[in-house]
């Protein structure tokens, strides 16, 4: 089983679209796929449901607060859930896509957990550092977890503990951007960040842990006739020039594509026969969910 994470300092630059087709595209090609929604604003969760059919169902905040209450992690199989419109597509092609779901309520978590360390000065002499930054990581260790191929956690837009209990627990790391200056910078500093977390975790964890960038994502790249944008290129230049590994297959701008598919509780990948910008945008999120599969050992 592969853990990957997919991540940005930002919001609305294409991490949830992202998470949901490469999932689906993956248990379209027979995986048993995992998504995590670690972010409060729940746009995973209800990319597979629409909000009527989703009331009382467990959600991942509860878990991270039962926790925080008894200080004994409880298990986190029992939060599953199997999302009846997808999976009536991708069973019959072998595969399965599995959900846990977010809720609002999450964004008191991390104050919780941070609270729980002593503050986030001291949080590593904390006797519960490891306890706490392994959370996610120990609970997808449990052998209940062992049928999954694949597990995508679409990362809130900040770098705090949730976010870290994440990224302790990946394989691989994806960052979606739009291909643009600030979220040049933005990438910099997200890579500085991922290092200084490995570092310090290292320094006190039996088994280092080594996330590994799978590369940036370019989303929502605009097009003109004679093709991407020429300031959108030099920001792909400029992210290959820090080092960055970058997939050579982008997502391009494709408002009437994500409005289309967006209406039913399944992933554009997975929408009927559509328009041509539907089956552009298909096809891209298709082969980029293969490159990634090359990139990689998922
Ligand atoms: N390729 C695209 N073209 C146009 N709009 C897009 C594209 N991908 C995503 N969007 C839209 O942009 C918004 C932000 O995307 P989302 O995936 O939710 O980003 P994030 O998770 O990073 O906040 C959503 O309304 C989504 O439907
Ligand atoms: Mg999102």
């Amino acid at each position: 089983m592969s853990v990957v994470s997919v991540i940005n300092y930002k919001g609305g630059v294409g991490k949830t679209t992202l998470t949901a087709n490469i999932g689906a595209e993956l248990a379209a090609r027979g995986r048993k796929v995992l998504l995590i929604d670690l972010d409060p604003q729940a746009s995973l969760t209800y990319s597979f449901y629409l909000p009527a059919d989703f009331d009382e169902q467990p959600t991942i905040r509860a878990w991270f607060e039962a926790f925080v209450a008894t200080r004994a992690p409880e298990s986190l199989f029992r939060y599953v859930l199997a999302p009846h419109t997808v999976n009536a597509i991708v069973q019959p092609l072998g595969g399965h896509l599995h959900l846990i779901a977010s809720q609002l309520g999450l964004v008191d978590v991390d104050l919780d957990l941070a609270a729980g360390l002593g503050g986030s000065r001291f949080q590593r002499s904390s006797p519960r550092y490891l306890q706490v930054y392994r959370l996610l990581a120990d609970a997808l260790a449990d052998p209940s977890f062992a049928g999954y191929d694949t597990v995508l956690i679409d990362c809130p837009p900040n770098f705090n503990l949730v976010t870290r209990t994440a990224l302790v627990a990946s394989d691989y790391v994806v960052v979606p951007a739009r291909p643009d200056y600030l979220s040049t910078l933005g990438i910099d500093l997200l890579r500085n960040r991922l290092s200084r977390l490995v570092e310090e975790y290292n320094e006190v964890a039996e088994h280092p842990i080594n996330p590994e960038v799978a590369g940036v994502v370019y989303t929502m790249v605009q097009y003109t006739a004679s093709g991407p944008l020429v300031s959108q290129r030099n920001s792909v230049e400029e992210t290959t020039r820090i080092e960055m590994p970058v997939f050579r297959q982008t997502i391009r701008d494709n408002k009437t594509a994500v409005t289309e598919a967006g209406q039913r509780a399944v992933p554009a990948v997975l929408a009927p026969q559509g328009s041509a910008a539907v089956e552009t945008l298909r096809y891209e999120l298709q082969q980029l969910t293969s490159e990634l599969l090359a990139r990689t050992r998922l």
